[in-house]
C-alpha cells in the first residue's frame, strides 16, 4: 500500500473521480446556455474519459421536440459554439444517451411525464435514480420551476437527487430571501448548487494558489501595504439576442452582485482552514458580511451605472443598447456599473475595493488589480518624476496570467528608475489552456463537491451589500435618465446625463 502511494502517477490517477452513473436534466434545453456551454462541456468531458458510460441527459422545454431533433439541435450546437463532435462514433454514443420531453414549467402533468422517462432511464441505462437536475431558465422561472419538482417527489432523496440553478439567484435581497425559502422548502441546502461559471475559471482558481501557496504575498496582502484594488470585468459585446432576459436584470444584476463579488470574495477573505465547501464559503460569507459601499449616504455617487450609446467597433458602426432589437426605447438599464466597496475588517480597514464592468468597452479585459502604497519617501530620479506604485495584476482573459509592475535602475551613468513589469503567461507557460468553467463545474457537481458553488448565505449576503444602490437607482423618484457612454469607449467614470 505505502509503495501504491508513493508512485505519483498512481496517486494521480486515483484523484481522477468519475460521477456515479446518473441522469443530467436540463430545464430550459432549447435555449442558448445549453447548446452553447452545457452539453459542448459534458461531451468536453466525455472525451476526456470523465464521465460514466450510463451518464444520460434529458433536455426540458415547452417546444414540442422529438428526441432526434434535440440530438440534431445539439450536435448543431457543437458544430456552431464548440470544436465540432470529433470522432463520429464518439458523438454517436454520446447522442445515444440524449433524450427530450416536453414539459411546461408550472404544468405538473408534464412533470410525471418527465418522472415516467427518467425511471424509464433507469432501467433502461442503469442510472440507478440519480438525478442532478439543471435549471438553465430565465430566473423568474426558478421557484415555479423548484415548487414543481418538490410537489412531483423529484428532489426528495437528498442522496440521489441535486438541484442546479443558474445564477442571478434572485433579483435583490428579498427575493433572494424567497427563493431560498422556496429551495429550503422542497430541499436540503446540501442538493442544492448555485452555479456561477466565473468560479470554474481556471485562473480565478488559481487566485486561491497564489494567495495560499505562495509565502511571499500573504503578508503584504493587508492595509498596511496595499492602497486600493480594481476588479474589472470589461466586455466588448452587447446585449447580443438576450434583450428579454438583460431588461430584467442590467449589469448589477448579470455581473456584479455575483461574477465580481466572487472576484471580490477570494481577494479579500482569510485563509481557510481547508479547500472543501464548509471552509472556504465561510470565509466568503464573512468577508461579505463585513463589506459595504462606501459612502453610503450618498449611494447615487458612489455607485455609478451608465448605458452604452451607438458608437464604433472595430471600425464597423454598432447601435446604442435602446437600438438593439427587444429593448424598450427608452430603457434605463444599465450596461456598465462602478463601485466602491470599504470591508470593515482588521485586514481591509480604509482599503477601496473598485469593481467595474461594463460591455461595449473597446477590449476584452477581466483583470484584478493589487496596487500596493508608495514608498514612504524617493531617494531616486525617476522617468515619471515620481515613483510609480508596484502593482500585481492578475489577468483572469484574455491572455490569462500574472503581471508584477516595479521599478528598475535605467541603464546609464545617472541613479534614474523607470517602471517595467514582470509577466508570467498560462499559455506560454503551460502551453495548453485551461479547462472550461463549465466543463469544471458541471463535473464537480456530478462528483457531489460543492466547493466552487454558491451557498445560500452567502448569496443573501452579497444582495445585502448592493441591494441599496439597486434601491436607490429603481426608486420612483430617481431620475428616469441613465448616463450614456460611447460604444466602443471606456465609459467615463462621471458619465454626464443625458
Ligand atoms: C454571463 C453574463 O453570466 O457572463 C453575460 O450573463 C456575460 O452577460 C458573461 O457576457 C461573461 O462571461 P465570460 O466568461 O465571457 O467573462
Amino acid at each position: 500500500m505505502a509503495q501504491l502511494l508513493e508512485n505519483p502517477l498512481r496517486v494521480g490517477l486515483q484523484q481522477e473521480r468519475t460521477p456515479e452513473p446518473l441522469i443530467l436534466v436540463i430545464f430550459g434545453a432549447s435555449g442558448d446556455l445549453t447548446a452553447r456551454k452545457l452539453v459542448p462541456a459534458i461531451y468536453h468531458l466525455k472525451q476526456e474519459r470523465r464521465l460514466p458510460p450510463e451518464l444520460t441527459i434529458v433536455g426540458v422545454a415547452r417546444r414540442p421536440w422529438s428526441h432526434d431533433y434535440f440530438r440534431a439541435q445539439m450536435r448543431e450546437g457543437m458544430e456552431q459554439y464548440a470544436d465540432g463532435i470529433g470522432a463520429e462514433a464518439l458523438w454517436e454514443d454520446f447522442a445515444s444517451g440524449l433524450f427530450y420531453c416536453a414539459c411546461d414549467i408550472d404544468d405538473p402533468t408534464g412533470y410525471q411525464h418527465l418522472n415516467e422517462l427518467l425511471s424509464q432511464l433507469d432501467r433502461e441505462r442503469g442510472t440507478r435514480g440519480n438525478r442532478v437536475f439543471y435549471l438553465a431558465v430565465a430566473p423568474k422561472f426558478f421557484p415555479e420551476a423548484i415548487a414543481q419538482l418538490g410537489q412531483a417527489g423529484m428532489i426528495a432523496d437528498p442522496t440521489k437527487t441535486r438541484l442546479v440553478i443558474e445564477k442571478p439567484f434572485g433579483r435583490d435581497l428579498s427575493s433572494a430571501k424567497e427563493l431560498n425559502r422556496v429551495v429550503q422548502q422542497h430541499c436540503s441546502e446540501a442538493q442544492v448548487y448555485r452555479i456561477d461559471h466565473y468560479l470554474g475559471k481556471e485562473t480565478v482558481q488559481n487566485l486561491l494558489v497564489l494567495r495560499f501557496a505562495n509565502a511571499i504575498f500573504e503578508p503584504l496582502w493587508n492595509r498596511q501595504f496595499v492602497d486600493h484594488v480594481q476588479i474589472t470585468v470589461a466586455e466588448t459585446v452587447g446585449v447580443e439576442d438576450r434583450a428579454g432576459y438583460y431588461e430584467t436584470s442590467g449589469a448589477l444584476r448579470d455581473m456584479v452582485q455575483n461574477h465580481l463579488m466572487q472576484l471580490f470574495c477570494l481577494t479579500a477573505m482569510e485563509p481557510p482552514n481547508a479547500m472543501d465547501a464548509d471552509a472556504l464559503r465561510n470565509e466568503k460569507v464573512k468577508v461579505i458580511q463585513a463589506t459595504r459601499l462606501a459612502d453610503s449616504k450618498d449611494l447615487l455617487r458612489s455607485s455609478i451605472r451608465a448605458q452604452y450609446g451607438n458608437g464604433w467597433m472595430k471600425g464597423q458602426p454598432v447601435p446604442g443598447y435602446r437600438e438593439e432589437p427587444n429593448v424598450h426605447p427608452e430603457s434605463i438599464v444599465p450596461t456598465y456599473v462602478a463601485m466602491k466597496f470599504l470591508v470593515d475588517n482588521w485586514r481591509w480597514q480604509g482599503v477601496p475595493f473598485y469593481l467595474r464592468t461594463g460591455k461595449r468597452m473597446p477590449k476584452k479585459v477581466s483583470e484584478i488589480a493589487i496596487q500596493f502604497r508608495s514608498v514612504p519617501y524617493l531617494l531616486f530620479q525617476s522617468a515619471a518624476q515620481q515613483a510609480n506604485p508596484n502593482i500585481l495584476t492578475m489577468r483572469l482573459q484574455p491572455n490569462e496570467g500574472i503581471a508584477l509592475r516595479f521599478e528598475v535602475k535605467m541603464p546609464g551613468i545617472e541613479l534614474r528608475s523607470r517602471t517595467v513589469e514582470m509577466d508570467f503567461g498560462y499559455g506560454k507557460a503551460f502551453g495548453v489552456g485551461g479547462s472550461d468553467a463549465y466543463d469544471r463545474l458541471l463535473l464537480d457537481c456530478m462528483l457531489g463537491d460543492a466547493t466552487l458553488f454558491t451557498r445560500g448565505d452567502e448569496v443573501e449576503a452579497a444582495w445585502k451589500v448592493v441591494t441599496p444602490a439597486l434601491t436607490a437607482w429603481e426608486q420612483p423618484a430617481s431620475p428616469l435618465v441613465v448616463p450614456q457612454y460611447e460604444a466602443g469607449s471606456w465609459a467615463p467614470s462621471q458619465p454626464k446625463n443625458c
